[in-house]
């Protein structure tokens, strides 16, 4: 009796372990392969998501989200000189240009300024939606 605990623990004892290992093992390169997996896919979903997301489900133009998506990366951060969102010093002369001015410069690009904030996906009305987003904010 004692000799087969004496035996059986030890080989209990590897099998539990390379058992552990074995899964562990599994799920780190299951891990590595899903990622692998699913870049194509996410980075797809993200390149589609902004001119998609632009309409949202109720046909209205999801300036929020076009926002963040598209335009923030620069004027959020005022990145490239670009007039940061809710700046009023940087927004009141360019207000004062006249609506329509604001929306040619956001539709065809303005020096650093990209034509539709380099997303041609987004559709002029999109593009409109937002600048008049971004007036409201800097008023
Ligand atoms: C790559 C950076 C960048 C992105 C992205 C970007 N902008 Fe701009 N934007 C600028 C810069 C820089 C200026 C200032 C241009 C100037 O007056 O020289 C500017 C200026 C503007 C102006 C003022 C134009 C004028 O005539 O004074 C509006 C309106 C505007 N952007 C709207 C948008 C909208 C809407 C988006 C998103 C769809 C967007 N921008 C995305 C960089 C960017």
């Amino acid at each position: 009796m004692n000799r087969i605990v004496r035996l059986a623990f030890p080989v209990a004892l590897v099998i539990t372990t390379s058992l552990l290992v074995a899964c562990s093992q599994k799920e780190e390169v299951s891990k590595e392969e899903t990622a692998a997996l699913i870049a194509p896919v996410a980075k797809v979903e993200l390149a589609g998501s902004a001119p998609a997301g632009a309409a949202a489900p109720g046909g209205k133009v999801d300036v929020k989200h076009v926002f963040d998506t598209v335009c923030s990366a620069c004027h959020t951060t005022g990145a490239a000189g670009a007039p940061k969102m809710g700046d009023k010093t940087a927004w009141g002369p360019r207000i004062a240009q006249g609506k329509e001015a604001l929306y040619h410069s956001a539709l065809n690009g303005k020096n650093a300024m990209p034509a539709k904030g380099g997303n041609p996906a987004l559709s002029d009305a999109d593009v409109k939606a937002v600048v008049d987003y971004l007036v409201a904010q800097a008023k």
